[in-house]
C-alpha cells in the first residue's frame, strides 16, 4: 500500500498555474526527497498534502483515507501528519516541554500519557535534560530539534519536512540530516522532505523526485540511479556541479566548440549532430604529459580537501576538481596560467541544448 497517493493534482493562483496534474505515489516507510529550484511549487505541494490549501483538481490519499478530492478537503489535524516547515517557528513563550506537548494538549490526551510521549519525543531528538529551557536559551540546532519533536509527538505515519535545516550552519545541517535519516528509519515513518540542496537529497533519500520550473516531476528514482542515469541535462545539473559543452558532429568525429579538438571517448548513443556533453569536475583528469586535449589553467584554488580548477580547453571553460592530497603527493598541482593535458574519466551525452558552460559551473 502506498503511504501517499497523489493523482492529477492541480493548483493555480489566479492565472499562474503551479501544479499541472501531478501524479506521485510514496511508499510506506520511505524517505522521499523532492528536489527542485526555488519557486517551482514544492511548498505549494506540501501545503496541499498538509491540508492548508485546496487543490483545483485531483486527489490526495494518505494511508487509505482520501483527504482531498472533488470538494472534500480534510483539515490538517485530521490527516495524521507531522510537519516542520521552512520557518520552523517554535513558540518563544513556551518551554521546550510545553512546545512539544502542545499538539497532545490540543488533542486532549490525558496528562500522564502526554508527559510520557513528550519525554519520548524529546529523547528521540536528543533533547532530554533541556525540557525546562525556553527557546531563547537554545541554539538554532536545538530549536530545530524542538520543532522536530513537536512534529513527532503525535506519532504521525507521515512526516512532511519542508527545508527544515535552512537556518542551520553547514556543520549542523550535515549532522542533522544524518539524525533525521536515523530517526526516520528507527521509527519507520514515511517522510516527504523538500529541499533544493542536492547533497541533503542524496544523503537522505530512498528516492528523489526532481521537479522543474513548471512544477512537473522530471524524473523519480534512487539517488544512485538519478546520478548515473539522468534522463536529461536538467536532472544532471540538479545533482551536482555540471559542465556542459555543446558538441558538433562532422564526419565520424565529435568536435568541441573551437572546431578543432575532437572527443576521444566513447561516442554518444543518441541520434543527431548537435549534442551536449556533460561532465562533473571529478570526471576531468589533468596531467602534465602523455595523451589528452591541450588546456590552460585559468584559475587554481586550494579548497582544503580538493583543488578546484577552471580550465580552458577546446573553446570552453570547464570546472575540474582533484583530490588535494593526491595533487600534493604526485606533484600533480597546476599553477594558474600553465598548460595541462585534459582527459575525461567519464561523461554523459544529452539531447537537450543547454546554455554553454558558464555561470553555474563556476558557482
Ligand atoms: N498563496 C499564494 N498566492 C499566490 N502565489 C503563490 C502563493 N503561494 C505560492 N505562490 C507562488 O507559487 C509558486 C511556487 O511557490 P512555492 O512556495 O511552492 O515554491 P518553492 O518550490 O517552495 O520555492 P522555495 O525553494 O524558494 O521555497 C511561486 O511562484 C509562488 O510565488
Ligand atoms: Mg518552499
Amino acid at each position: 500500500m502506498s503511504a501517499v497517493r497523489i493523482e492529477g493534482l492541480a493548483k493555480a493562483y489566479g492565472k499562474h498555474a503551479i501544479l499541472r496534474g501531478l501524479d506521485l505515489a510514496i511508499k510506506a516507510g520511505e524517505c522521499f526527497v523532492l528536489l527542485g529550484p526555488s519557486g517551482c511549487g514544492k511548498t505549494v505541494l506540501m501545503r496541499l498534502l498538509a491540508g492548508f490549501e485546496t487543490p483545483d483538481n485531483g486527489r490526495v490519499v494518505i494511508g487509505d483515507v482520501e483527504v482531498a478530492a472533488n470538494g472534500v478537503n480534510a483539515p490538517p489535524d485530521r490527516r495524521g501528519i507531522g510537519m516542520v516547515f521552512q520557518d520552523y517557528a517554535v513558540w518563544p513563550h513556551m518551554s521546550v516541554r510545553d512546545n512539544v506537548s502542545y499538539p497532545l494538549k490540543l488533542a486532549t490526551v490525558p496528562a500522564d500519557e502526554r508527559e510520557r510521549r513528550t519525554q519520548q519525543a524529546l529523547d528521540h531528538v536528543g533533547l532530554s535534560g533541556l525540557e525546562a529551557r525556553m527557546p531563547s536559551q537554545l541554539s538554532g540546532g536545538q530549536q530545530q530539534r524542538v520543532a522536530l519533536a513537536r512534529a513527532l509527538v503525535s506519532k504521525p505515519a507521515l512526516l512532511l519536512l519542508d527545508e527544515p535545516l535552512n537556518n542551520l550552519d553547514a556543520n549542523l545541517r550535515e549532522e542533522m540530516r544524518f539524525e533525521i535519516r536515523e530517526l526516520q528509519q528507527q521509527l519507520g515513518i514515511t517522510v516527504i522532505y523538500v529541499t533544493h540542496d542536492q547533497e541533503i537529497a542524496l544523503a537522505l533519500a530512498d528516492r528523489i523526485g526532481i521537479m522543474d520550473e513548471q512544477g512537473r516531476l522530471r524524473q523519480i528514482g534512487a539517488p544512485a540511479e538519478l546520478f548515473d542515469q539522468p534522463i536529461d541535462a536538467y536532472v544532471y545539473r540538479f545533482l551536482g556541479i555540471a559542465n556542459f559543452v555543446p558538441m558538433k558532429k562532422r564526419g565520424a568525429n565529435w568536435y568541441f566548440p573551437d572546431g578543432v579538438e575532437t572527443w576521444k571517448g566513447a561516442p554518444p548513443n543518441l541520434p543527431g549532430e548537435h549534442l551536449t556533453l556533460g561532465c562533473r569536475p571529478f570526471d576531468i583528469v589533468l596531467s602534465h604529459d602523455g595523451q589528452g586535449l591541450p588546456g590552460i589553467i585559468k584559475r587554481a584554488s586550494f579548497l582544503g580537501a580538493q583543488m578546484d580548477y577552471l580550465i580552458e580547453v577546446g573553446g570552453v571553460t570547464l570546472r575540474a576538481a582533484t583530490d588535494s592530497r593526491h595533487a600534493l603527493d604526485q606533484m600533480q598541482r597546476f599553477a594558474e596560467g600553465t598548460d595541462c593535458l585534459v582527459n575525461f574519466r567519464s561523461a554523459q551525452w544529452f539531447e537537450n541544448a543547454v546554455p554553454a558552460n558558464q555561470g553555474e559551473a563556476h558557482a
